[in-house]
């Protein structure tokens, strides 16, 4: 079977913080650092989503972009974007708002979504600044 991979990138920005309710002040300092600002502060999101599959002998698409497209737009971009992760976004109700929680969360809302568009989901890459990103695989290990 003649498998490729193929990613799709989409942005947004977000405001949160890293804060836990039961730990006082100076703990979520400890841990969180600035992160733990009570005022919030804010993100420029990349998140590049790929896909796995052979090329459909019809069109030679492993899915097709502009459904991968509509897929991230409704399921993540429209729920994220101009948000803040911590208050707005019900499918974060109670999770702590860090760039892992958040990549984990995304792929259940889109894994799906994208196998009905005829793809497989096989990595989330959310870029948080541009030192630091997560992958996720869906917990599986790649390497
Ligand atoms: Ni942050």
């Amino acid at each position: 079977m003649n498998k490729i991979y193929i990613t799709r990138r989409e942005t947004f920005n977000a405001a949160h913080k890293l804060w836990r309710e039961d730990w006082s002040d100076e703990k979520n300092w400890e841990v969180f650092g600035k992160c733990s600002n009570k005022n919030w502060h804010g993100h420029n999101f990349e998140i590049f989503v790929t896909v796995k599959g052979v090329p459909s002998e019809d069109t030679g698409f492993v899915i097709n972009l502009k459904d991968l497209s509509t897929i991230l737009k409704e399921e993540v971009i429209e729920q994220l974007d101009h948000k803040n992760l911590n208050l707005d976004v019900p499918f974060l109700n109670g999770i702590l708002a860090s760039t892992e929680n958040l990549a984990i969360q995304v792929w259940q809302r889109i894994k799906d979504p994208i196998r009905k568009a005829g793809g497989e989901l096989v990595k989330i890459k959310l870029v948080e600044t541009e030192n630091n990103y997560v992958e996720y695989y869906g917990g599986k290990e790649p390497f």
